[in-house]
């Protein structure tokens, strides 16, 4: 026979309603009636809570992944070791805040961005990647940039840059976003898929396209103009990260 169970579940800001009575102390009835009389509103069906459980179980998951960077880091790292690229010249495109200079010791690095940055504890060469002659062929052995890729308006010319300026043999890693809120910094341009990357990058060996969806269903609201309105789920819960790896071949 099928008989009610109320539990209250705190943490959720329900009253549960199960099956199986049978494993509650009278106390603990007495509790839960107390709770769902007093708000009637907030009882719901032993299904749904095991919903709204799991739900939030999914909404925390990010917090368990590998931190973003280490994720980011290990995917470069892997290039350059299949590559055999073990030091040399290094640019990081929008290095103007948080430059990576320390994560690559072994690099002779260089930034390079739109504006200057003098806080920024490294030198910032201010230029386009889209567009940038004063910089000769073949000028570098690794050429990186995290969060930059959605912010530059042509990034076909970007693109074809970065192969003109790779040594044959260099390695070039791009982290950038397939799903995520809006954020201009300065500009939001574009979105990009695995697939998307690769042709960007067409003259060169794609070692690494992938979706990485560590950080899904993190809430993110972001802020002043470009806050999302949150609903029942929180903010902006689609966040998708892309990583693309590329080797330029030897001539
Ligand atoms: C969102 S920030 C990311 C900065 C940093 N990599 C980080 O992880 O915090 C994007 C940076 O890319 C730079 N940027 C955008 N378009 C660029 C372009 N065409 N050439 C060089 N830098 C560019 C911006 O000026 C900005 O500093």
């Amino acid at each position: 026979m099928c008989r009610l169970r109320a539990v209250v579940n705190f943490k959720m800001g329900v009253c549960v309603l199960d099956p199986e009575l049978r494993k509650m102390t009278l106390k603990k009835r007495l509790w839960a009636a107390y709770h769902g009389f007093k708000a009637p509103e907030r009882l719901v069906s032993f299904v749904a809570a095991e919903r709204m459980k799991q739900a939030d179980e999914e909404r925390q998951a990010w917090q368990e992944e590998v931190p973003r960077w280490e994720r980011i880091e290990t995917i470069a790292r892997e290039a350059l070791q299949q590559a055999g690229v073990a030091g040399g010249r290094m640019l990081e495109i929008g290095g103007r805040l948080n430059p990576r200079h320390a994560n690559f010791p072994e690099f002779d690095y260089h930034a390079l961005d739109l504006k200057e940055a003098p806080g920024a504890g490294v030198t910032v060469a201010v230029g386009d990647i889209t567009n940038c002659p004063h910089i000769a062929d073949e000028s570098y052995d690794f050429i990186f940039s995290l969060d930059v890729f959605e912010h530059i308006n042509k990034p076909w010319l970007a693109a074809k840059e970065i192969q003109r300026l790779l040594r044959p043999g260099g390695i070039t890693m791009h982290s950038t976003l397939f799903s995520w809120r809006y954020h201009p910094c300065p500009i939001d341009y574009w979105r990009y898929s695995a697939d998307g990357l690769k042709s960007l990058f067409d003259g060169l060996e794609c070692l690494h396209a992938d979706f990485d969806y560590s950080e899904r269903r993190r809430d993110l609201r972001g802020r002043d103009g470009n806050m999302v309105e949150c609903d029942a789920l929180g903010g902006w819960r689609e966040n998708v990260r892309v990583n693309y790896a590329g080797r330029k071949p030897q001539s």
